[in-house]
């Protein structure tokens, strides 16, 4: 037997991930396959009950399951950020969930932003989830501060460079580094060439910018190279920002991308786009010897709450990712095929494209297809 827990959490993230929970229910059953389900009430209602956000024991009970399967954090009634870092970017580090992997496909009868109709969407972003310019170092030097910081920013900054901004002239600065490890960019780059390897293709986009960020990404390049030659699989180098370009002029080029951290936060957004909106999108927070988090893209949605308005595939489509890294590979096959069909026959839609169907009979609409796969 398998564990899984279940935060539904705030907002929308109840009512997709009951959604999600169905069509999981329906995929175990024509499998056999035997997975315990535990349900975790955290976010705002037991915040604001109890004043606690994630205690160290229910990260400890989280930490004997599989797999931990997540709605959406926040709400207007709690100041933004305290459940969003004090759950989900706590639970992402305490389990060193490195990779945060985010396919992004167009399925049939679903509209694309794109001009000139439906394209052929179909890609994997790997983004790396732990360093780059997201680990906090950093710091403000400013009025009625001690100068000292500020010169030893000079000094470094002038051992570097012959020219550069005069720093004795400026009375406040901020400044906010990045950091890649060798370590750090391996793994997950690692972990790109693999899935390259399992899903039969044949080319990795490594996105960075190199040109300007030399150090950092020069680093991350050369672990590019080494896993490319290890894996056999070719590799291209793109920045950011001709990435950026390619995903709206030609979408269908990209296969595997893997990107640092801030560039795909930002890439995966547009991704998102691309699929038809932030309710069509899964992702999952992986880490590949340890516990993954699989949640939707989207946040809690406030403004939708509670209505039945919510779109449910992305939900439904991380708990499809979440069976395949539990080892169910067929089973998760299995849900995109009955997403896939109930898209393509454009009777069930949300409201977000533009349809009247309620979240719940999405829902029994991909059951009622997977059922009769
Ligand atoms: P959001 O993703 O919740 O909503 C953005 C817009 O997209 C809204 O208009 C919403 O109605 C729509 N939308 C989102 N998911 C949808 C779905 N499944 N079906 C139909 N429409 C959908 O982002 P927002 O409004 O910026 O944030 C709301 C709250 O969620 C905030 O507290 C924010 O911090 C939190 N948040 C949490 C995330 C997470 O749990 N991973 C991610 C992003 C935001
Ligand atoms: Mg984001």
């Amino acid at each position: 037997m398998q564990k899984v827990g279940v935060i539904p959490g705030d907002g929308i993230g109840p009512e997709v991930i009951r959604e999600a929970r169905k069509v999981l229910g329906v995929a175990c059953e024509r499998k056999g396959i035997d997975i315990d389900f535990e349900e975790f009430p955290l976010g705002a209602a037991h915040h604001l009950r109890t004043g606690e956000v994630l205690s160290d024991e229910t990260l400890s009970r989280l930490g004997e399951k599989d797999a931990i399967l997540l709605g959406a954090m926040g709400d207007p009634r709690v100041k933004p950020g305290v459940l969003e870092k004090g759950v989900l970017l706590r639970l992402r580090f305490h389990f060193d969930q490195y990779v945060n992997l985010r396919p992004v496909q167009l399925f049939d009868g679903v509209p694309c932003p794109l001009a000139g109709g439906n394209r052929k969407v179909d890609m994997f972003f790997v983004r790396e989830n732990t360093e780059d310019f997201y680990v906090g170092l950093g710091g403000r030097v400013g009025k009625g501060r001690s100068r000292t910081e500020l010169e030893l920013v000079r000094r470094a900054y002038e051992a570097k460079f012959d020219v550069g901004i005069d720093l004795r002239d400026e009375d406040e600065l901020a400044y906010q580094i990045g950091v890649v490890t060798k370590g750090g960019a391996d793994r997950v780059i690692d972990f790109a060439f693999q899935l390259a390897k399992e899903k039969g293709l044949d080319l990795v986009t490594s996105v960075d910018k190199a040109n300007v960020l030399t150090e950092v990404y020069g680093l991350w390049r050369e672990a590019v190279e080494r896993a490319s030659k290890r894996y056999g699989i070719a590799k291209e180098f793109l920045y950011v920002d001709a990435v950026a370009l390619h995903m709206v002029r030609n979408p269908e080029r990209f296969k595997v991308l893997v990107t640092p951290n801030l560039f795909g936060d930002i890439l995966t957004d547009l991704g998102a786009a691309l699929q038809g909106g932030l309710g069509f999108a899964p992702s999952g927070n992986i880490n590949p010897k340890g516990i993954s988090m699989f949640e939707p893209v989207h946040g809690s949605a406030p403004d939708i709450a509670g209505k039945g308005l919510a779109n449910p595939i992305g939900a439904i489509l991380s708990s499809a990712l979440m069976l395949q890294t539990l080892g169910h590979r067929e089973s998760a096959e299995e849900i995109e095929r009955a997403v896939r069909d109930v898209l393509a026959g454009g009777k069930h839609m949300t409201a977000d494209i533009g349809g009247r169907t309620s979240t719940s009979a999405v829902g029994d609409a991909v059951a009622a297809r997977l059922k009769a796969l």
